[in-house]
């Protein structure tokens, strides 16, 4: 049987930087990366942004050229599945019937973008933007001539999404089951200031919609038929619900998870020499409170798969990076530093229709996340505040002639 020192499983964002952490950490042995994936390791914040938009050739957002993985005798095993996790012979079945074995398993399965339950989702034209694939796919039928387009979900894929196909000239409409957009991760301000500059775009929005069925012609989408009853014709849908973390084989053997799978501050699972990281691992985050969540994140997914390839080669750091995102939209630059869930108290810095500010969200009195608009000096300036649960009084935070840096 193959036997590999490590093996990490995925090719997103941690996966490829486990492999490069533990190349800078001085491991030497053979590791192997296996993806479903058919593509080298490449960036996913392009896929809904500038890949999407044509900007971007597909050589530009892979995360390191393609030699770099030879040169440094990583093996990547792509289009391959993982099926089943023996952990305690540390062998691993594959989607073409081999096995192999590991010391140690590094599980950076991420997660699969979650599909519509209703009649008619099935058919073509329904895309969801989560692989080079999906996105692929999405851009032939634009280059076809699809124009019009309804998109569920009003998230960061969703939005994103809506933006790019108005500049590209598409009718859209956004779709959200709640009553806000960005309910997950931003403040109603954010979301206010978001709703308008897409109705100003031209994007129709509609806030506490669902969709009861996709029509089609039997074979492609033909439109939409909402919650509200109404049909909107369409030839594209984009589905953008969120993501299912993708750890079956994990959980099945047993590993402990609800939500993802579990793992300790040093990425570890409940499963003897296996770790996760990225998207599907549930770890107790400070800048939560040390709750037990999940992070969809470019930053989460770096940070610990250094903890994790740290760990490996004997160097305890526990995981404690704050978290940061961003998302592009139109001319707009949202970036965002801390957690902001669970806040009591939000301060509006600076004016929404100066099209530059932010968002200070407090617990208990102390800084816990910024959300800034076209405003990369507060978010740069912000991240000590959340570092150091910063203290601070709201009416001095408010205040755009001091700078946040002078403050805390
Ligand atoms: N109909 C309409 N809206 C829905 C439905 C539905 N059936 N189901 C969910 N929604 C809405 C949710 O209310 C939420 O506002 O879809 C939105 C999904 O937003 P996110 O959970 O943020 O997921 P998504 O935008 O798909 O992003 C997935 O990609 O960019 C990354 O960081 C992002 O990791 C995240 C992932």
């Amino acid at each position: 049987m193959e036997h590999y020192d490590v093996v990490i499983v995925g090719s997103g964002h941690s996966g490829a930087q486990a492999a490069i952490a533990l190349r800078q950490a001085g491991h030497e042995e053979p590791i192997l990366m296996i993806s479903r994936d058919r593509n080298p390791p490449y960036e996913r914040p392009p896929l809904s942004k500038e890949y999407l938009a044509g900007e971007k050739p597909f050589e530009k957002i892979l995360i390191r050229p393609e030699q770099f993985w030879a040169d440094r005798n990583v093996t990547l095993r792509l289009g391959c599945n993982v099926n089943e996790v023996d952990w305690m012979r540390h062998v691993l079945t594959l989607s073409d019937d081999s096995s192999l074995s590991y010391r140690k398993l590094i599980w950076a399965g991420g997660g699969d973008a979650r599909r519509l339950d209703c009649p008619g989702a099935d058919l073509a034209g329904i895309h969801t933007i989560r692989n080079r694939r999906d996105t692929d796919t999405l851009k032939s039928e634009l280059a076809a001539g699809a124009r019009r387009a309804v998109v569920v979900g009003g998230g960061y894929i969703g939005l994103e999404g809506a933006a790019v196909l108005r500049k590209l000239g598409c009718e859209v409409m956004v779709v959200e089951m709640q009553d806000r957009l960005l309910a997950r991760v931003a403040g109603p301000d954010i979301s206010d200031f978001y709703l308008a500059e897409h109705r100003a775009q031209g994007v129709e929005v509609r806030l506490e919609t669902g969709v009861d069925r996709i029509e089609g012609d039997g074979e492609k989408v033909t439109g939409v038929t909402l919650s509200t009853g109404e049909t909107i014709a369409c030839e594209i849908v984009i589905v953008g619900i969120g993501i299912v973390p993708s750890v079956g084989p994990l959980i099945a053997a047993g590993a402990a998870g609800s939500n993802g799978v579990d793992v300790d501050t040093y990425g570890r699972t409940s499963l003897d020499d296996i770790y996760a990281i990225g998207d599907c691992a549930a770890h107790p985050n400070p800048y939560a409170d040390n709750a037990v969540i999940r992070l969809e994140s470019v930053q989460n997914a770096n940070d610990m798969a250094s903890v994790a390839a740290k760990s490996i080669m004997g160097e305890r750091e526990s995981y404690d990076a704050v978290p940061w995102f961003w998302s592009n939209q139109y001319d707009l630059r949202l970036q965002t530093v801390g957690i902001s869930n669970g806040y009591d108290q939000a301060v509006l810095r600076g004016t929404p229709s100066d099209r530059k500010f932010s968002l200070i969200y407090l617990r208990e009195g102390r800084v816990i996340a910024l959300d800034c608009v076209n405003n990369t000096r507060d978010y740069a300036q912000g991240r000590k505040l959340v570092a150091n649960g910063a203290e601070i009084d709201p009416d001095l935070l408010a205040d755009t002639e001091i700078a946040l840096k002078e403050m805390g």
